[in-house]
């Protein structure tokens, strides 16, 4: 089985990204055979600055790394180690209806969260649908916003087969987890860097964590009062980082009333900084050792350019070249 997903070099990853796609791919590396990748031909659309770039996509791989990718069990490179797939790109457009793109939500989120319409944006799902398609993956784990993307994927595919012949590309499925599917930022709202809302996986400082878990938007109930933990986002980002047990006691706690939120805050704060305590370490020897980082990525780019070679040579001669 070959699960395979992707994540764009932006900026720091926040626990958005870490629930959405980092940690369900890291569990899956010991399920089959793993291919991640850092897009970042798909960043030209939002990042315009060169030195920006390269040092997005050094400090992710280190973030991956920190967090656990195995270089040992997972394939691991930076996208365009691969340029065929901007080959595939292109004679995947070919067979894309413009409908199918016109319907996409993402492009006009990104258009409205301030991004230029470029030509790339637009084209955006043609390309990460190469990426999927180009490594015959069975697998991609992903947050819900990505869906769509999938589902226009797996449309690709079919339109692919059918005009050149059945399973020459494998259609692949998405694996969204339904616990975190959509992980709430400090305002409730779905965590992402363009509202603003975000907590890092990796915040600067301890100081800098608390004061952001402080932010995070509560309700007027008075201390003695009882709480509802039901649709609390405190609660909810609890659960992602606490033992069952743990919530229970929180959830028990808040009926019962008698704290305040800030209380809960605290709590919420402390097992998030224990959570990334180990990786935020690993993070820290990682950072001086670049050497071996960029080591991993170039033996995980020739693996990866093999096997889309593969694939590559399958395609151009059912399409004709
Ligand atoms: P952002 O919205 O911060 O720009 P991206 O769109 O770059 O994040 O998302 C990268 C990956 O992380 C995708 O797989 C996406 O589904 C996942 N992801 C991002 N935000 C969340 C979230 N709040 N909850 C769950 N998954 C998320
Ligand atoms: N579009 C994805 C995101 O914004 C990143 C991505 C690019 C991706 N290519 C992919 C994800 C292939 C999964 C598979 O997060």
């Amino acid at each position: 089985m070959r699960i395979l997903s992707g994540i764009q070099p932006s900026g720091r990853p926040h626990i958005g990204n870490y629930f959405g796609m980092m940690e369900p791919s890291i569990r899956l590396q010991e399920e089959g055979d793993a291919f991640y990748f850092i897009a970042d031909y798909h960043s030209l659309t939002s990042t315009h600055d060169p030195q920006v770039l390269r040092d997005n996509v050094r400090g992710l791989a280190i973030d991956f790394l920190a967090c656990g990718l195995d270089p040992e069990k997972a394939t691991f490179w930076t996208q365009s180690a691969v340029p065929e797939v901007t080959e595939l790109t292109w004679i995947l457009s070919c067979v894309t209806p413009m409908g199918l793109l016109e319907r996409c939500v993402s492009y006009k989120d990104k258009i409205a969260q301030g991004i230029s319409p470029s030509h790339g944006l637009f084209a955006y799902p043609v390309l990460q649908a190469a990426d999927i398609l180009i490594f015959d993956s069975n697998v991609v784990p992903i947050g819900k916003d990505q869906k769509q993307h999938l589902e226009v994927t797996r449309d690709i595919a079919n339109k692919f087969n059918d005009r050149y012949g059945a399973d020459l590309l494998v259609v692949p499925e998405p694996q969204i987890r339904e616990q975190t599917a959509t992980v709430p930022g400090l305002d409730g709202q779905k965590m992402s860097k363009s509202y603003g809302n975000t907590i890092d996986i990796f915040e600067e400082t301890e100081k800098k964590l608390r004061k952001k878990i402080m932010k995070i938007v509560t309700d007027t109930t008075a201390v003695e009062d009882p709480k509802n933990p039901e649709g609390s986002y405190l609660v909810d980002l609890y659960k992602l980082f606490a033992s069952e047990d743990d919530v229970r006691a929180m959830e028990e706690s808040f009926c019962a009333g008698g704290e305040g939120y800030g209380h809960y805050k605290q709590q919420l704060f402390e097992a998030i900084r224990d959570y990334y305590a180990p990786m935020r370490e690993r993070r820290e020897e990682l950072e001086k050792d670049t050497d071996y980082v960029d080591g991993v990525l170039e033996e995980g780019a020739k693996r990866a350019r093999a096997q889309a070679r593969e694939v590559m040579d399958r395609v151009r001669s059912a399409v004709g070249m």
